[in-house]
């Protein structure tokens, strides 16, 4: 049900870098860890760029928005400065340099498609299929710890993923699990559910795993509160605090 690492670095490497960034993949690795969930939004010209928030600002300075701004302005923009000084000059990757590294690296990726309003479907078709034509030889020799996991809140992103590349895994984000979701998820052929620990009870676990979905939650980042839904029999979970929890944690 879950092939996959049970300790996931949020955002590249948590807090421990600024997120969305290489920085952030060489922070997981010196921490030990070879599992990653990131952000994936398109540009104006359809290339999906890692970042997380559509509106410039907050990691990116500057006015303007993800969806209207071109790849290539994206990829020369700073993506470290906010976070300090050493780490002034990072640069918006673009996914495949993504991909690239995490190959290289033999890091496993939670590919989290965020598209920007109005990008659902575009986004989740381009994420699905660049990610199946990088992982052909993973999906042809059928390994599925090999094969990255891609997740989304929208349930569109999702169905136009699955129609793209039905051979790369979905998970289903849900921030509150709703009362249909099972429903929802075997519509989308979901293998499993995201969702946000402050929310899920024993109960709700118990029902995914039942029902024989991997169960994923974000972002844990107390040591007490992991091992208490590890007893739930949640499988695994991105946390931020890569430093607290380590890719070995039980
Ligand atoms: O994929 C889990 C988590 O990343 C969802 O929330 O806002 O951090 O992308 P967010
Ligand atoms: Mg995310």
């Amino acid at each position: 049900m879950w092939p996959y690492p049970k300790i996931v670095a949020h955002r590249g490497g948590g807090t421990l870098a600024p997120e969305n960034t290489i920085a952030g993949l060489r922070a997981g690795l010196a921490y030990g860890f070879r599992a990653v969930e990131f952000d994936v939004m398109l540009s104006q010209d359809g290339i999906g760029m890692v970042i997380h928030d559509p509106e410039f600002g907050r990691t990116v300075t500057g006015h303007g928005a993800v969806p209207h701004t071109l790849a290539r302005d994206l990829a020369v923009m700073d993506a470290g400065r906010w976070y300090g000084a050493p780490f002034k000059g990072e640069r918006v990757p673009y996914y495949t340099q993504f991909i690239d590294y995490c190959q290289a690296q033999g890091i496993w990726m939670n590919v989290e498609i965020k598209p920007a309003d109005g990008f659902e479907a575009a986004t989740g078709a381009w994420v699905a299929r660049v990610t199946r034509d990088a992982y052909a030889a993973e999906i042809a020799a059928g390994d599925p710890a090999a094969i990255p996991l891609l997740s989304s809140f929208s349930f569109e992103a999702l169905a136009a993923a699955r129609d793209a590349a039905p051979d790369v895994p979905r998970g289903y984000l849900l921030d509150r699990i709703p009362a249909d979701w099972e429903a929802q998820a075997r519509q989308l052929g979901a293998v499993a559910i995201h969702t946000n620990h402050k929310h899920l009870t024993p109960t709700l676990a118990a029902a995914i795993k039942a029902a024989g979905y991997g169960l994923f939650c974000y972002t844990v980042n107390d040591p007490a509160r992991a091992r208490e839904i590890l007893l739930w029999g949640v499988d695994g979970f991105c946390t931020d605090r890569i430093d607290l929890i380590g890719p070995a944690f039980t």
